[in-house]
């Protein structure tokens, strides 16, 4: 009996070192110690037996369990430490490795646009300001000339907050990025050269108009500034973003609380036969035959009464401004015509109209290079 419970215990130690997965040492160990196995029907054998009998076999049998279960143990952790090294082995990384040619993820046309804007006006000698998209009224509409009867407040379709905020001030989220005009001057004072992007908010919702959008902002303010230095500006701003050298600008007065004069401005455009019917080609005298004008932005010389509320006196300081939507220049350089795919967040979108992450937008490369 012993030497045959010997054997079956050299034979269990045996097919342990054998096992090669968790599941087979785990089979071994219920065959012997599981509650049906054998070496646990042994230790029941124990009750039936006389004291002295019991007081020989019980160490006996107590050895060949202790010795299985030591075994299971170890070939258990064995397995374990084998399978770290394999994984290990696999999963490890290269760092030295060269990029991967498809690299996953992909930079938004919005994010592309507003860093081709940084990168242009940065040339120019801007900096990139920002604000608050929680504003008060105050910063968003009465600073810009628009006071609380003003008719062109019901114009923007505001989001109130249900709270007032500090000094009483009524909360909202901003409706264009003209408020950072206010804040620039109040905080860094004259003179001044700003771009300010960002995300603005109206109750409004279409094929082109989304609850949120984008818009940039453009300032300058020092002495003798006048309209020649606008149109220069957002002539070469645009000749450097559509990359074209034709582009043909036409203002037009127009009206804007927080400018005086206020124009707009609208760029020519030629008709050009497409794959669906002609198309809209950015470039050329839109008063020419098949050509257009097609509006482009809001600007103007910056009101006196909005220097006079950011604290920067009028009568030394002029400056012009202008606000524009990212999003559509990002639809009319990049091609896209519906606007709310722009914040689905679709994969194949992005992937088809995203940009490669490494494609950092400059002058000397190309603006708008994919890369
Ligand atoms: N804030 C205007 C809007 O959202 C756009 C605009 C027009 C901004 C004229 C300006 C400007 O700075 O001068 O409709």
């Amino acid at each position: 009996m012993t030497t045959e419970h010997d054997q079956r215990v050299a034979d269990t130690l045996d097919r342990l070192r054998q096992a090669q997965a968790p599941a087979q040492v785990e089979a071994i160990r219920i065959e012997a110690l599981g509650k049906q196995g054998w070496v646990s029907q042994l230790m029941k054998t124990l009750g039936a037996m006389t004291p002295e009998a019991r007081q020989a076999e019980a160490p006996r049998i107590q050895g060949m369990r202790t010795r299985i279960a030591a075994a299971i143990e170890e070939r258990k952790e064995a397995l374990e430490a084998e399978a770290l090294e394999r994984r290990l082995a696999a999963e490890h990384l290269d760092l030295t490795l060269p990029a991967p040619e498809q690299p996953l993820g992909t930079v938004h046309p919005v994010s592309q646009v507003m860093d081709e804007l940084a990168e242009i006006f940065a040339d120019l000698g801007f900096t990139v300001a920002s604000g608050p998209e929680i504003e008060d009224d105050w910063h968003n509409f009465t600073a810009l000339n628009m006071a609380e009867t003003h008719p062109a407040r019901a114009m923007h379709d505001t989001f109130y907050f249900p709270d007032t905020g500090p000094r009483g001030r009524r909360m909202l989220l901003r409706t264009h990025t003209s408020p950072v005009q206010i804040r620039a001057m109040m905080e860094q004072g004259a003179p001044l050269r700003l771009i300010a992007p960002g995300r603005v908010y109206r109750s409004d919702s279409d094929a082109t108009h989304t609850p949120m959008f984008h818009q940039v902002e453009g300032l300058v303010i020092d002495r003798g500034i006048h309209l020649g230095h606008l149109k220069w500006t957002l002539e070469t701003f645009l000749r450097a973003f559509f990359e074209r050298n034709d582009l043909v600008l036409r203002l037009r007065p127009s009206y804007f609380p927080f400018t005086e004069p206020s124009v707009e401005v609208d760029v020519g455009f030629a008709l050009e036969d497409g794959p669906r019917g002609p198309v809209r080609v950015l470039g050329g005298d839109g008063d020419a035959p098949g050509h257009g004008w097609m509006e482009l932005l809001g600007s103007g010389m910056v009101n006196r009464r909005v220097l006079e509320s950011a604290g920067v006196d009028p009568d030394v300081y002029q400056g012009f401004a202008f606000g524009l939507g990212v999003d559509r220049l990002a639809m009319l350089k990049y091609g896209m015509d519906d606007l709310r795919a722009f914040f689905d967040g679709d994969l194949r979108w992005l992937r088809h109209y995203g940009f490669g992450p490494f494609a950092q937008p400059s002058l000397s490369a190309g603006i708008g290079a994919r890369a």
